[in-house]
């Protein structure tokens, strides 16, 4: 891999995009080397990713603006196309995606946090779609998940306007559910992570499955799902390991760490 990098710590990978020279910019090469380095993760070891940038300055400074300056009608949809599928990857990938930002989160920057699970930044951070400065609409999912993820309307001014936004107001409409000092966002992010990967393995994946689809129907529908996905952990190790610690008199055992199964 010559953009991607992956490293593990115990149940914890970390992805980060290594395109300092473009700031992390997402060309057709990145993508498609994070699409393999996630096709990669061994799920039966790795239970939360973290998904940064490299560098000090830049999460990611967007879709490759070379590349895309010279494309055709068609091969515009395309990249449209490879930029989303990746990202789906990402969003309903079945294990937790902490995105710690730091630095600009700029069209496909921003884009590529919002398909991840948990958003935290560093106070440098900058959010934003300048896409329409630059005569094209956001193409990797910014018109659909800005819109879900903060509100429509705040959305719609930040696409019109091209206007960025920073860390601080990113926070304050919802966009990330915490700012760091720059030196403090990775061992937050690692430690988030490692805290979600300590919980039993089947129960969060479910729950992760539970609140994106949920999120796509109806509440009579969302509730069949949510009704199928705790069905789903019954029987397993680790609901019997997890319920039969708590129903332990035994006070030492009460408090133990499970060690949770991916089965
Ligand atoms: N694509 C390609 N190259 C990029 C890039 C991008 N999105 N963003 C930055 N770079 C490159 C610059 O061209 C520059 O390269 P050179 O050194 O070879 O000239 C290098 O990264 C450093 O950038 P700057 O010199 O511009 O750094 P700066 O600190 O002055 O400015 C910035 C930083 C404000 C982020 C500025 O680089 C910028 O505005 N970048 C573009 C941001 C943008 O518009 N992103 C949206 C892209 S469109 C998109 O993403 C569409 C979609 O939805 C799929």
């Amino acid at each position: 891999m010559e953009f991607v990098t992956y490293e593990t710590e115990g149940a914890v990978a970390v992805v980060t995009i290594n395109r300092p020279k473009a700031l992390n910019a997402l060309n057709s090469q990145v993508l498609e080397e994070l699409e393999a380095t996630f096709d990669a993760i061994n799920l039966d070891e790795i239970r939360a990713v973290v998904l940064t940038g490299a560098g000090d300055k830049s999460f990611v400074a967007g879709a490759d603006i070379g590349e895309m300056s010279t494309l055709t009608k068609a091969e515009g949809e395309a990249f449209g196309k490879k930029g989303n599928d990746i990202f789906r990857k990402i969003e309903t990938f079945p294990i937790p995606v902490i995105a710690a930002i730091n630095g600009f989160a700029l069209g496909g920057g921003c884009e590529i946090s919002m398909s991840c699970d948990i958003r935290i930044c560093s106070e440098n951070a900058m959010f934003g779609q300048p896409e329409v400065g630059l005569g094209i609409t956001p193409g990797f999912g910014g018109t659909q998940r800005l819109a879900r993820l903060v509100s429509p309307g705040m959305a719609k001014q930040m696409i019109y306007a091209a206007r960025n936004i920073k860390a601080d107001e990113a926070y304050r409409i919802g966009l990330v559910n915490a700012v760091y000092p720059l030196e403090e966002l990775m061992p937050a992010a690692k430690k988030l992570a490692a805290t979600i990967a300590q919980n039993a393995p089947i129960a969060v994946r479910n729950c992760k499955k539970a609140i994106n689809e949920g999120l796509e129907v109806d509440m009579d529908q969302a509730i069949v799902i949510e009704e199928k996905l705790f069905g789903d952990c019954f029987e397993t190790e680790d609901q019997k390991a997890g319920m039969g610690n708590f129903l332990e008199k035994d006070k030492e055992k009460k408090l133990k760490v499970v060690p949770f199964q991916n089965k």
